[in-house]
């Protein structure tokens, strides 16, 4: 007899352990911010619950991938390369073409997305309100069940809490650190006229939040046109956002097709991109003469870069928990 009753016991045992554990969980989301992290990893918001926000934007890899073009559902292959979401606090738009103004009206665009996350948002928001652990995390934190203009709120929240400036760059900007002599010739570099990386990459974060065309467009094999797209002006042909340049030593592939695997490729292409691909169309004047420089100075720029890495990323082990 009661040796019939212990595998009951066990697994009510079980099940109350489980349910513990759960709400030991969710005890710890209380913000709009630790609700959007918990999101963001959350497969049940892709069609057939393969994978979330964090298969793309790894948070190993500062929120990139480490593929070209990065895998969606059924194993679709998207058209761009995943960009970081660190460092997207104070940028005025979103996406390599810009098309989105605000982090909470481009977060449920990769939802939707067929090649991304293929979930139509009203079935995600059904989906929230059918798991009760959600439900219930929505109304402590919002005062109401989960719907679209929520769900997208946490995940702003929590992406506005992605900022790094811990790196080794920011320790020498604040007078706590030295630049080896490699790094900072790189940096005299990278801020002079011969390479030019300054007119662009500028700011706290190496962005000045402009689109401009480094000549990756030609209308042959490099076919994607950028902001063109969406505002369909001849002036913006080829143009992308320039992207910021923090923990970019993390986030290879590069470029908004991913073409370059390298630092090293990147700059051997900025060194002479008219010498690169034939008709380039509309590629900034930045780029009229080669830039000429020398394999060491260009191994300098690269050291320069890989000072501008978060320690979170350095400390291998010990990744910071974002
Ligand atoms: C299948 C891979 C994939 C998934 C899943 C995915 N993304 Fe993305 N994400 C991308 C790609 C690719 C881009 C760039 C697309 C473009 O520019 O057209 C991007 C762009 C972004 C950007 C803009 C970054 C910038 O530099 O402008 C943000 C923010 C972002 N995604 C957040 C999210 C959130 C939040 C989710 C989950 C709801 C998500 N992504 C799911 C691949 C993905
Ligand atoms: C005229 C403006 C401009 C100049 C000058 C410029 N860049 Fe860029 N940079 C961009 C744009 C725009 C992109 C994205 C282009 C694309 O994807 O088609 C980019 C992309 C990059 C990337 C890839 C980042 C990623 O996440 O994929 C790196 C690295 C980079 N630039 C470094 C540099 C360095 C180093 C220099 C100087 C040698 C430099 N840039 C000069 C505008 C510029």
């Amino acid at each position: 007899m009661k040796l019939f009753f212990y595998p009951f016991i066990l697994f009510a045992l079980l099940v109350s352990a489980l349910g513990f554990i759960t709400n030991a969980d969710n005890k710890s989301i209380t913000t709009r911010a630790t609700l959007g992290k918990k999101l963001f990893s959350e497969k049940i918001l892709s069609a057939d619950s393969s994978i979330s926000c964090a298969s793309c934007h790894k948070p190993e890899y500062a929120f990139a991938d480490t593929v070209a073009l990065s895998i969606g559902i059924h194993n679709i292959e998207g058209n761009r390369n995943t960009p970081s979401v660190l460092n997207m606090k104070n940028r005025p738009y979103f996406f390599w073409d810009g098309r989105a103004a605000s982090l909470a009206e481009q977060s449920l665009i990769p939802m939707a997305d067929h090649n991304e996350m293929g979930l139509p948002v009203a079935e995600a928001v059904q989906r929230l309100n059918k798991n009760v652990s959600y439900k219930n995390l929505f109304l402590k934190i919002f005062k109401q069940k989960p719907n679209a203009k929520n769900l997208s709120a946490a995940f702003a929240a929590y992406e506005q809490t992605l900022e790094t400036v811990d790196s080794r760059f920011d320790d020498w900007a604040n007078g706590d650190g030295q630049l080896t002599i490699a790094e900072e010739n790189g940096r005299q570099l990278f801020i002079g006229e011969k390479a030019k990386c300054f007119d662009c990459h500028f700011r706290e974060d190496f962005t000045s939040d402009e689109f401009k065309n480094i000549g990756l467009f030609n209308g042959n094999f490099l076919t994607d046109s950028g902001r063109y797209r969406i505002t369909k002006k001849e002036s913006d042909m080829g143009k992308f956002k320039i992207p910021g340049l923090r923990n970019v030593a993390v986030t290879a592939p590069y470029m908004h097709n991913g073409m370059f695997a390298t630092l090293q490729e990147v700059l051997r292409y900025y060194n002479n991109p008219k010498g690169f691909f034939p008709h380039q169309v509309n590629i900034d004047s930045a780029f009229n003469k080669p830039l000429g420089l020398t394999q060491k100075e260009q191994d300098d720029i690269i050291s320069f870069l890989k000072t501008l890495t978060d320690k979170a990323y350095i400390k291998k082990n010990k990744l910071r928990i974002f």
